[in-house]
Parts: C-alpha cells; structure tokens; sequence
C-alpha cells in the first residue's frame, strides 16, 4: 500500500525554490557569466550572442532557457540584463493574468530591457497573443471597446528582450517557441561542478569547508546547485553544533545520512517511486499517469521534478510504453529481480 504522510512539499532535495533558499539565493547567485559555473554550452553560446548584440547597438534576441528545476534559469536572466548594461523585470507565467497586466508591463520597460518570464508555459493564450506581435514587431495591437464600435489601435513598445524559462521546451505552443531567437537547454551539473559551487557559496557564506567535504554534498545534490546550496547551509547547521564548524567528509557524510539522503542524492520520494515500480507492476512498463495516481503527486511534476535525475544516473527509463526501473536501480535498493517482470518480457 501507498502510505500518504510522507512531507514531499518539504523535502530538503526538493529542486523547487522554497522560502528557507530566499535569504541565502541572491547573495550566493552569481552576477556575471565569468562567475557561473558550468553550462559551458550555454554560457559560450550566450557570449557570442551578448558581444554581437553589443557591437551591433541592438537587443539581444528573445532567449528561451528549458530545462529541469533549480538549473538557474532566473540567475541567468539577470546574468543577461547586467551583461547586456539593462534593466531586468521579473515576472512568471501565471502572475499575468490578463492582457492588461502584460500591456502595462511591456509599456513600463526602457529600450533594450530584460523581461524574465518564469514558467513562461503557464501563460494564458490571451496573454500569449499579445505576446506575438510584441515580441515580433515591437508593437502591441489593443482593442478598444466591445461588440460592433470596437476598434484596434497599435502601440509601439521599447526593443526589450524576452527571457522565457520554462521545464521542457515541448510544454510551448508551437507559435511562442517560434519566436525566440535562441533556444538554450540547461543540464544538470556534474558533482564536480556542483562541488566548485559549493565552495564558492561557503566562501560568501564564511563557511568553513574541505574540497572532499564539498564532494560529499556535491554527490548528494541530485545535480542541482539550488540543493547543493540548501545542503551546505544544513550541514554548516550540524558541522556547527555538534562538531568544530568545519565541513570534512565524515562530517558532511553524517549531516546527510541524518537527513536520510542517500550517496547518491535519493530521498524516502524517490525509493519510494522506484519501489513502487518495482512491487506493484514488476519494474514497469508502468504509464506516467498511474504512476502519478500511485505516489499520490501531479504527472507533470513527476515528470519534471523527479524523474530528470533518476534517468540521469540510469535508475529509470522511459519506453513508449511507460517508465521502467533499471537493474542499476534493483541493486541500488537491494532488491532482487524479478526474471518474469513485464519488462523482462518486452525486451
Ligand atoms: N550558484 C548557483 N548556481 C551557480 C552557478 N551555476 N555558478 C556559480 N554559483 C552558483
């Protein structure tokens, strides 16, 4: 049976931003594209886009950043205002709820600003289509009125540059993806790179730390740095009150191990999704939706949340047929395969 009290909401590996992450994000966010760790791609292809930008006297292109939770998409963006000398305006799919609200944003803006949509697939279409010509021409075409008497009028909005973030790039309409110039993905980090983030943060934070300490909690991040930031700041907590304050491995080691986060960065969520798989349908295939209904979560956030990090280390699988568990997984929890599985049988 599924038992229904474990605090997901709350778990300490959620990549999702939580209010406990606000007084530490922005002094910890680096502010230009030197300071950023990893992203190599990203950040190499943004450079080339800043500098052309810059040498031409224009806007950049509308940026789309996809990619899973806690990558830094929101850093990113105020990365890309700083580089380009503009202001950056911050806002989120679903604060916008009418067209008006969009209007009185895009009309505010200087020339050549920064406007960051988070969750920019959460917008309504009706906001979507206001969208589209501003994004295109510059220009917004507002209706006057109601009913036989209405009338359009265009309006010229300043050159800004849209940053849209969103978690999968297949969540767009097919209209609104169109219309960024630049498609950037961001992947998860390597424990190596989460491990330089770490150290960085436990500088600005007077933390005092070892670089196999900083590995320790990088491996445990689920290659997310909002994690890796929220996992410091918990076993600086430890390493504090119950040993001399400096992370070392063994210290960091049984900070994590008390907060049940296994080597490899998996929490009571996670086994628990993979255990399912494995005891109510023979490791899978099992279909996203059911799976959902079963761990009593959303499908999109399973989608989004949970399953990007078990796939990047080879615990799950997608088939066209629904979500499979991989014998890396089976040995990982220690538990035995089972020879007539469903999987088994379609392979
Ligand atoms: N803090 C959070 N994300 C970071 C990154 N990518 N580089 C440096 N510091 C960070």
């Amino acid at each position: 049976m599924i038992e229904q009290e474990m605090d997901f909401e709350n778990r300490i590996v959620s990549p999702e931003y939580n209010y406990s992450d606000e007084e530490t994000e922005l002094s910890l966010r680096p502010k230009t594209l030197s300071e950023y760790i990893g992203q190599d791609k990203v950040k190499d292809n943004l450079s080339i886009y800043i500098k052309a930008a810059l040498q031409r006297h224009e806007s950049l292109d509308h940026v789309l950043l996809y990619g899973p939770p806690g990558l830094g998409k929101t850093t990113l963006s105020g990365i890309i205002a700083r580089e380009m000398g503009v202001n950056l305006r911050v806002t989120s799919g679903p604060a916008i709820e009418k067209q008006g609200d969009l209007v009185a944003i895009l009309t505010s803006l200087n020339e050549g600003d920064v406007l960051f949509i988070d969750e920019i697939h959460r917008l309504s279409r009706n906001v979507e289509e206001i969208l589209y010509p501003a994004m295109e021409d510059f220009s917004l075409d507002i209706i006057l009125g109601k009913g036989p008497s209405a009338r359009s009028i265009r309006l010229d909005v300043p050159h800004f540059t849209l940053v849209g973030a969103t978690t999968r790039s297949g969540q767009l309409t097919a209209p609104l993806r169109d219309r960024f110039g630049v498609l950037l993905r961001l992947e998860l980090y390597t424990p190596e790179q989460l491990s330089l983030i770490i150290i960085r943060s436990a500088g600005i934070l007077g933390i005092d730390i070892e670089k196999d300490g900083a590995l320790e909690i990088a491996s445990r991040s689920r290659g997310t740095p909002r994690i890796a930031n929220r996992l410091l700041k918990r076993v600086r907590d430890i390493a504090q009150v119950e040993f001399d304050g400096r992370i070392t491995e063994s210290v960091a080691r049984k900070a994590l191990s008390r907060f049940e986060i296994d080597e490899l960065g998996l929490d009571d969520f996670d086994r628990k999704m993979l255990t399912t798989i494995i005891k109510n349908y023979g490791g899978g295939p099992v279909g996203l939706d059911t799976l959902a209904a079963a761990m009593g979560e959303e499908a999109v956030t399973i989608e989004d949340v949970y399953e990007p990090y078990l796939m990047q280390i080879g615990f799950l699988t997608r088939t066209a047929r629904g979500r499979c568990v991989t014998p890396l997984a089976y040995e990982h929890l220690d538990m035995p395969q089972n020879p007539n599985s469903r999987q088994q049988s379609i392979f």
